[in-house]
């Protein structure tokens, strides 16, 4: 059997474990999956006592994504623009780092959700990780432009001039955004999670696409951007399973098939 784990802190809520026991039943494979709660500051000590018990691979979530970065000692290109890690493979001793975020982001907006990104306008809400971790992956679906408003203008602008050389990315203050219309909004504020919605203007919404990284039947923006004229609406549920099957995919060469999967959680959760 081989043995695989996501590390967090907190980690009681993680739903990977029932994500990759599917997987691995569907795909054959004889795999374990635990959740380790590390401590703050011994999250390298854990992830050292895994490997050291014949872990194969381990997913990091919230805070020790920029910790993984460091610790691995191959970075993909996603894991490296991103400037995080959220999976971590291991053969002969070295540690593999990549990042699947983004690719879970687009996989659901495209496959699952049925949207095409092309010569599209987008607007991100949020100019940090989750921001740097999705763009490039948008990027190469060749929007037309994608606009990042953050409530710090700074951020916004320095991901714009970070992320120039892959596509054209505008940096704004959360308060600049016009009530003109984009086709997709993406909120990647931690704001659900206090129970807020970003302050922009209602219009920008209007029949525009609004997905939300959060998950959950009914997040506030989700209630807000159907207030405001959406044309549909998503929690980002389909991003947490199709990360994790570009996560297995990394690991093991074997992609595992996500909607079965999607539909038995979504039940699952309120
Ligand atoms: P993550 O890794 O989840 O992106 P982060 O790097 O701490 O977490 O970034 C949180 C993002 O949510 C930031 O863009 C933050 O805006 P600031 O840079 O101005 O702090 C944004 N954010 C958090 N709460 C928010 C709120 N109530 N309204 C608008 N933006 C919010």
């Amino acid at each position: 059997m081989d043995n695989y784990a996501v590390f967090g802190n907190p980690i009681e809520h993680s739903l990977s474990p029932t994500i990759h026991t599917q997987f691995s039943a569907q795909t054959g494979c004889d795999i374990s999956y635990a959740k380790i709660l590390a401590e703050k500051n011994s999250f390298t000590e854990s992830v050292l006592d895994f490997i050291s018990s014949g872990g194969k691979g381990f997913n990091i979530t919230v805070p020790f994504k920029i910790e993984a970065f460091k610790l691995a000692n191959h970075l993909t290109i996603n894991a490296k623009t991103a400037g995080a890690v959220n999976t971590i493979k291991i053969q002969d001793g070295e540690l593999y780092g990549e990042n699947t975020d983004g690719k879970g982001l687009v996989n659901d907006l495209c496959n699952n959700l049925g949207l095409s990104l092309e010569g599209k306008d987008i607007l991100i809400l949020g100019a940090g990780g989750a921001t740097q971790g999705i763009l490039l992956p948008l990027l190469e679906k060749k929007p037309v432009r994608i606009l990042v408003a953050n409530r710090t203008k700074s951020k916004a602008e320095k991901l714009a001039i970070d992320f120039a050389k892959h596509g054209k990315v505008c940096g704004f203050g959360m308060d600049q955004i016009k009530a003109k219309p984009v086709d997709i909004i993406i909120n990647a504020t931690s704001a659900s999670l206090s129970g807020d919605v970003p302050a922009i203007l209602p219009g920008v919404a209007e029949e525009a696409f609004c997905y939300d990284l959060m998950y959950g039947r009914k997040t506030p923006f989700m209630d807000w951007a159907e207030q405001s004229g959406a044309s549909d609406v998503s929690d980002g549920l389909g991003m947490l399973v199709e990360q994790a099957a570009e996560a297995y995919y990394f690991w093991r060469g074997v992609m595992p098939k996500t909607d079965d999967v999607l539909s038995s959680l979504r039940e699952t959760i309120d």
